[in-house]
């Protein structure tokens, strides 16, 4: 199989931002797709708009934190379209903040969401690709996994643990599996700041306000990822806007 068109993709954090815009960029290329976010009535809009606009969608309301919650995801995608190729693990919070906050709460839902919440993706895919003989895992990190700047610390190491992870999984994933890193930089999105200490949201909103790259463009390095055939794995992708340091 190679392209996009036909392929059956979920992907998780698609209310909003990345996933959102990757979810309509797969959908005009053909793919089939099973969305994922805790916001009903946001992924119910994105599902509604993909399918006015011709394409195919099914939305689930899911939690990433959640292990039963990926497996529902995962289910949808067998149940609906009769296999699973490719989970992209996009959900995230950008709740960044100094240390000197000890906004605990906080770190607890970077650690939740994006490392036990790619965990619960390859929980619940894995077993279904393996069985398929095929599959394509693409986890979507950040270029805070290869520079580290305050206040991001929390954020960086967990966005580092996804490259970690992902390169593990390559390594493990033999011959018939896929698996692809991509690290956007800095990309207009409402996740940006969302969460973050008044003075941590200010300052990166000014910045992404000022040097942001649309979501669009890291749909389309997903889409270039997916679109490869069979036997050729993108492992790595890093797009960041010319301007970002
Ligand atoms: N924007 C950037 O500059 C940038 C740069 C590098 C990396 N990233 C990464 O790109 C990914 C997408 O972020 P974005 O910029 O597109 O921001 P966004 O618009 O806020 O999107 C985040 C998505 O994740 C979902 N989400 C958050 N927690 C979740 C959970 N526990 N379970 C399920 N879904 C959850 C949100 O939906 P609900 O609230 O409806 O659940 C939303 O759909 C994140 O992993 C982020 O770290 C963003």
């Amino acid at each position: 199989m190679s392209g996009i068109e036909g392929k059956v993709v979920a992907i998780t954090g698609a209310s909003s931002g990345i996933g959102e815009a990757t979810a309509t960029y797969l959908a005009a290329h053909g793919a089939h797709l099973v969305l994922g976010a805790r916001r009903e009535d946001r992924l119910n809009a994105v599902v509604d708009r993909i399918r006015a606009e011709g394409g195919s969608a099914t939305g689930v309301v899911v939690d990433v934190t959640r292990r039963e919650d990926l497996k529902r995801l995962t289910d949808r995608a067998v149940a609906h379209f009769g296999r699973l190729d490719v989970l992209v693990s996009n959900a995230g919070t950008m709740a960044i903040s100094p240390f000197d906050e000890l906004r605990q709460d906080d770190w607890d839902a970077m650690v939740a969401t994006h490392i036990t919440g790619l965990l619960n993706g390859i929980g619940a895919a894995l077993p279904l690709f393996r069985r398929q003989r095929s599959g394509q895992f693409v986890n979507v990190a950040s270029t805070a996994a290869y520079v580290v700047k305050p206040p991001q610390a929390v954020y960086a190491a967990t966005k580092t643990a996804v490259k970690v992870l992902t390169e593990g999984l390559r390594q493990e994933s033999g011959p018939d599996l896929r698996v692809t890193l991509v690290s956007p930089g800095f990309t207009n999105t409402e996740g940006v700041g969302k969460g973050a200490s008044p003075e941590a949201a200010a300052a990166v909103i000014r910045q992404r306000d000022e040097i942001a790259m649309p979501p669009s463009a890291v749909a389309s390095a997903i889409g270039y990822a997916i679109e490869q055939p069979d036997g050729v794995d993108i492992s790595e992708i890093v797009v960041r806007p010319t301007v970002q340091a």
